[in-house]
């Protein structure tokens, strides 16, 4: 990997905005609260809010308190109602080349009678439905339905375990959960829901289960609660009306991983969540919706498919690419086959998908036409200067600005990126944050510093943040609150601030491990593999990785004093599949008698790292037993297999 700054960068973006960029830092800077206001007015509300921010119980702030809309009628009717219902929301590409057209009317037909489906089930404003759905417009339409009757979703990545699956689903007390008979991924079909048969059972809340037939799999049905979603449409009436909500109605629940094993249920509220997602996908990617094709290659089950797959393209009118696959099928190629295909206009991705594609060679993508980008997106992780000037030059054929945007699951929405016309560009950095959103880098006693490296923190609330973690007001404060105040917004990651005012991100500080733009929690991967009978301790650390980002590695005591071989090893990450999902499978296990552990027992996963990577082992002095590191340093050297 190159350096950061070290190869030339375009300076600017050429000069065709579709907006006065310049004009909106300036606003933005005279008027916070006035900008956002104008932000929020582009929705359209049923009734009109007279308070922009409420901040007298801060830090659970309150948005356009008084106004009431609705996330659907927004996405959908409005559009339908200007006059643009067939227009194309969703192209859908299937894993076999199949392909759908879904026009914003179909999608406002089928999101009504699913609604009306769901309020047949019984559910209500306020209830919690789960989605667990591969990359189909189902999982779409599900979102969308439950925002037109104020139920909210809580979508789980189709990729997760059963058991991560029904975590999930009890922690947050699901009603209803929406899946799939099997799921395509590569062509192998895996039986979603037959495998989620016994986790299902342990559900108490869970009174109904609606299953869209989407391969064929074998899916056994329990009479009385589930469904075919097929079935519920064709029998529900077609017209469904959306149900205006206050602007602070919760619109859906997020599960992140944290610092500790049990993930976060991050809380989005519908006005000021649409107002940052729609405000953002329309200025950072130059959006012209009557133009441009937009393709975002997010999974639905994370944050970025939720903001820029579903709700910034959808209220801003724009047509999307959907493709239900794995970027290396049906061949490596398939990405650039659908920009040519569809003449997609902006691609959004991730830094892992960029290296993966690197590492395929350039020769793919040349094969096809991909003149019709104009800009390159970038998410999820840092970027590096090679991967940020291979995307600007052999995806972007050197003619398309590359914004590299940071935010996370807790912002909602963008938070630091440049904007075309207005900001250069700097391949690594994510550069200034948004009109309307203040970023500050901290010491380590909460003084701003204007250079060098510090805690990234939000020092003003901004529309999309999230309100609270889902039944659990305390741990909001604790986790984001608690260091610097509640008016200062722990981000929980370190930055650089160089002499330009632009944030170079260099990574987490907490326990949090980014492998492919997706985040896991080194104590959730743990937990994991203590729970396997096999296992007397266990440590996990992230080390840095070409392709993913960062990879897990774990280090395993196993019980009984038996020594570790290839065998637990398959077990191993056998286990951890099944408990979390492939993602969380570590690169590597190392077989280790002990671990660090400070005299009160607490693992030192700072030094296993720096054994990792090569590095002195610095201060040891805490350590319990001292020899520790050395049969460590032995078994990282020479591993028994
Ligand atoms: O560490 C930052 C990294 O991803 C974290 C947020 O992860 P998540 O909530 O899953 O949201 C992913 C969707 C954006 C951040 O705390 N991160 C995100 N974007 C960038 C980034 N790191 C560097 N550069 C980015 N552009």
């Amino acid at each position: 990997m190159t350096t950061a700054g070290t190869l030339p960068a375009p300076a600017t973006f050429p000069p065709r905005p579709q907006m006065d960029t310049e004009a909106l830092y300036a606003q933005a800077a005279a008027d916070r609260l006035g900008f956002w206001a104008e932000q929020g007015r582009r929705l359209s509300w049923d009734k009109p809010f007279t308070t922009v921010l409420d901040d007298t119980e801060s830090p659970f702030y309150r948005w356009f308190t008084d106004g009431t809309l609705n996330a659907s009628a927004n996405c959908l009717d409005r559009h339908v109602a200007a006059g643009r219902g067939d227009r194309v929301a969703y192209h859908w590409h299937g894993e076999e080349g199949e392909t759908r057209t879904i026009t914003y009317a179909a999608l406002l037909e089928e999101v009504q009678r699913f609604a009306n489906a769901l309020k047949g089930l019984g559910v209500t404003a306020g209830d919690v439905v789960g989605i667990h759905l591969p990359m189909i417009p189902e999982a779409i339409v599900a979102m969308l339905a439950c925002a037109r009757i104020g139920a909210l979703h809580n979508v789980v990545f189709g990729g997760f375990a059963p058991q991560a699956v029904g975590e999930r689903m009890a922690a947050c007390g699901a009603k209803a959960l929406v899946t799939v008979d099997g799921a395509r991924r590569k062509g192998r079909v895996t039986a979603v829901k037959q495998a989620l048969e016994e986790v299902l059972e342990t559900l108490p809340d869970l009174e109904h289960v609606v299953v869209v037939g989407a391969a064929e799999a074998p899916c056994p049905m329990r009479p009385g609660r589930d469904s075919w979603y097929a079935g519920l449409c064709a029998a529900a009436d077609p017209e469904c009306p959306a149900v205006p909500l206050p602007a602070e109605h919760p619109l859906f629940i997020l599960y992140s991983s944290g610092s500790t094993a049990a993930p976060k249920g991050v809380v989005h509220t519908t006005g000021g969540y649409l107002t940052g997602v729609s405000y953002t996908h329309r200025v950072v990617f130059d959006l012209a919706p009557e133009r441009d094709v937009w393709f975002c290659t997010a999974d639905i089950g994370w944050i970025t498919g939720h903001s820029y797959l579903v709700y910034g393209p959808l209220l801003n009118g724009v047509t999307s690419v959907l493709f239900e696959g794995a970027p290396d099928h049906p061949h490596k190629g398939v990405w650039w086959e659908l920009v040519e295909r569809y003449g997609v206009t902006q691609l959004y991705t991730a830094p892992t998908a960029i290296r993966a594609a690197m590492s395929w060679g350039e020769e793919l993508p040349g094969r096809y036409d991909l003149s019709s980008l104009r800009l390159l997106g970038s998410c999820g992780e840092p970027i590096d200067p090679t991967a940020w000037h291979w995307y600007h030059r052999v995806i972007g054929g050197g003619r398309c600005p590359v914004v590299d945007t940071w935010w996370q699951t807790e912002t909602g929405s963008i938070m630091i990126a440049p904007l075309p016309g207005a900001t250069g560009t700097k391949p690594g950095s994510a550069t200034r944050p948004l009109p309307g959103v203040s970023a500050e880098l901290l010491d380590a006693d909460g003084t701003p510093v204007t250079g060098g490296t510090g805690l990234l923190a939000l020092t003003e609330p901004w529309p999309s943040m999230l309100r609270t973690l889902y039944g659990d007001d305390e741990r909001y404060l604790v986790t984001y609150f608690s260091r610097f105040g509640k008016d200062t917004y722990l981000v929980g990651d370190a930055a650089r601030l160089d002499e330009d005012g632009c944030f170079w991100i260099l990574g987490r500080t907490d326990d949090v491990i980014n492998v492919s733009g997706h985040r896991l929690s080194t104590a959730e991967v743990e937990s994991a593999v203590a729970a396997h009978p096999a296992v007397a301790d266990v440590a996990v650390v992230a080390i840095p990785d070409e392709l993913t980002g960062q990879a897990v590695v774990a280090f395993v005591t196993p019980a009984g004093g038996r020594p570790g071989d290839a065998a637990l090893e398959t077990e191993l990450r056998r286990h951890i599949a099944v408990r979390i999902g492939k993602l969380a499978r570590p690169k590597r296990i190392v077989w280790a008698a002990d671990l660090p552990k400070t005299r009160s027992g607490k693992i030192m996963r700072r030094l296993l790292r720096d054994l990792l990577t090569g590095q002195e082992t610095g201060d040891v002095t805490t350590l319990g037993e001292p020899d520790v590191m050395a049969a460590l340093t032995a078994a990282v050297t020479h591993p028994i297999h």
